[in-house]
């Protein structure tokens, strides 16, 4: 089994990845961290809350950061995910449960200094928390087993963004802490644009997961209505990309993936703030912002039927 920490941003599409972690086998999910993002950090929390006491999950919940590190706040984005962030389903205002008293970025430290070697961090969200935790202990970066992050665009298809045309959300959100958590010398596999948006869950497929699933298919269907409208009203789509999932499914299976290898960089401030920039091209010869920065990997292909059926067959 995989342990995992998921810092997440919940959030729709969130959701399909909390409950697919929480369904495989393969997967221990042992927290969620919750940050700002899609929705404010106390809805973030509400709503991991929320999913822990409904699907009886055995996760600790962990408050994170509620604003980037250095740029203003952009703000939560109700027209994708809702007011509160699961679109047309609402969370009441209390829910059971308590999160755990430290912040995110502390129960990361700790928990991959009890158990070196053993965690996998996925973070679906912007990356506050995980930079937080990188500038208070940088003895993670040998201790965690890997990072896995879906965010940023390089490119492939001529896609660079969704926010902006050269920033995906999570990087856009806190570019300086991008930066940060791309550059460290850890592990990192990062599942961006170029291949989230290959996958498409289209009305028929959430139907079929809404009659065969049980209560979590149904949570998913009931969730979905809002982003499906946004993708159909905004992006012309009868569909929705599979972003956060797809994380999930790289840590169950990275064959699924095509993945290219070279330094990473974040644009942090001008028009293309929170654009990502992978170094993997032999032709570049002067590169010093790269230069001494670890190579990290770039998924650029996906084998979508084969991760759709593997997330249909979790669920
Ligand atoms: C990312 O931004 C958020 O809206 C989604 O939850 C996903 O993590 C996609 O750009
Ligand atoms: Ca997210």
């Amino acid at each position: 089994k995989t342990k995992i920490i998921l810092d997440t941003d919940p959030g729709i599409d969130d959701v399909f990845a909390i409950l697919f972690a929480e369904a495989h086998p393969d997967i221990e999910l042992k927290a969620i961290t919750t940050i700002y993002g899609n929705v404010t950090i106390e809805n973030a929390t509400r709503n991991a809350l929320y999913l822990k006491q409904k699907f009886q999950l055995q996760a600790d919940i962990v408050t994170g950061a509620s604003q980037p590190i250095v740029r203003p706040p952009v703000g939560p984005t109700v027209v994708v995910h809702g007011e509160g962030g699961f679109g047309d389903v609402i969370v009441p205002a209390e829910v059971e449960g308590q999160a755990d008293p430290r912040p995110a970025y502390q129960y990361i430290i700790d928990a991959v200094k009890a158990e070196p070697g053993e965690i996998t961090l996925v973070a679906i969200g912007p990356l506050t928390n995980l930079a937080l935790a990188l500038q208070a202990d940088p003895t993670i970066v040998d201790l965690v087993k890997q990072v896995v992050i879906m965010g940023g665009a390089f490119g492939e298809n001529n896609h660079y963004g969704n926010v902006t045309p050269f920033a995906e959300a999570n990087v856009h959100d806190d570019p300086h802490a991008a930066d940060m958590v791309l550059t460290a010398s850890w592990p990192v596999v990062v599942i961006g644009l170029d291949v989230t948006e290959q996958s498409f869950f289209t009305r028929e497929y959430l139907d079929q997961l809404c009659d065969d699933a049980g209560e979590v298919g149904q949570f998913i269907w009931n969730v979905s209505r809002f982003y499906l409208r946004f993708y159909s009203e905004k992006v012309g789509l009868e569909a929705c990309h599979v972003h956060d999932p797809s994380a999930i499914a790289y840590v169950i299976n990275p064959q699924l993936f095509t993945l290219r290898e070279g330094p990473i960089r974040v644009v942090t401030d001008g028009v293309a703030e929170g654009m990502t920039i992978q170094k993997f091209d032999s032709r570049v010869y002067l590169h010093d912002e790269w230069m001494d920065k670890t190579p990290q990997k770039v998924g650029v292909a996906v084998k979508n039927t084969e991760l759709l059926e593997l997330y249909r067959s979790s669920i």
